[in-house]
C-alpha cells in the first residue's frame, strides 16, 4: 500500500475531534519527513524521533481513555497494537544512540509512520464504528 498520497478524512474519524487532529498531523508528517530527508540534518531526524515518542505516549493515552468513556468492545486488542508501536519507538531511539546512519533512521522512521497510519484507517477508525480503507 502507498500511503504518500493518502488525506486524513471524515471516514477516519474516530468521533472526538481533539484524537482526530492528532491524526491528521500524522498525516503531515509524511512532508516533514520529506524536508528532514532534504535537509540531511541530524537535528531534524532526533526532533522527528522525540515528536513519535512524545504521540506514542500522550495520544495512545488519550485514544485508551476514549475507547474506554465509550465502552469500546475490543479494547484489548487495539491496545496491543499500541504497545507494539512503543516497542518500535524504541528500537528507532535505540537506533539514533547506536549512530546509525542518516539514511537507515529515515527509512526507519518512514515505516513507522507509514505503519501508524495504517493503524489510524484501519484499526482506529474502527472505534467510531466504521471500517478503514485499507
Ligand atoms: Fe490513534
Ligand atoms: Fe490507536
Amino acid at each position: 500500500m502507498h500511503v504518500m498520497t493518502i488525506q486524513w478524512n471524515a471516514e477516519y474519524s474516530v468521533g472526538d475531534d481533539h484524537i482526530d487532529d492528532h491524526h491528521r498531523e500524522i498525516f503531515h508528517l509524511i512532508s516533514s519527513l520529506d524536508e528532514a530527508v532534504r535537509s540531511n540534518d541530524r537535528d531534524r531526524i532526533d526532533e522527528m524521533i522525540k515528536y513519535l515518542e512524545n504521540y506514542t505516549l500522550s495520544h495512545f493515552q488519550e485514544e485508551e481513555e476514549f475507547m474506554e468513556s465509550v465502552k469500546f468492545a475490543d479494547i484489548e486488542y487495539h491496545k496491543r497494537e499500541h504497545d507494539i508501536f512503543k516497542l518500535r519507538i524504541r528500537d528507532l531511539r535505540t537506533f539514533y544512540t547506536n549512530q546509525a546512519p542518516n539514511t537507515h533512521l529515515i527509512f526507519q522512521i518512514r515505516k513507522f509512520v507509514d505503519r501508524l497510519i495504517d493503524h489510524i484507517m484501519t484499526v482506529d477508525s474502527k472505534i467510531a464504528g466504521h471500517e478503514g480503507k485499507a
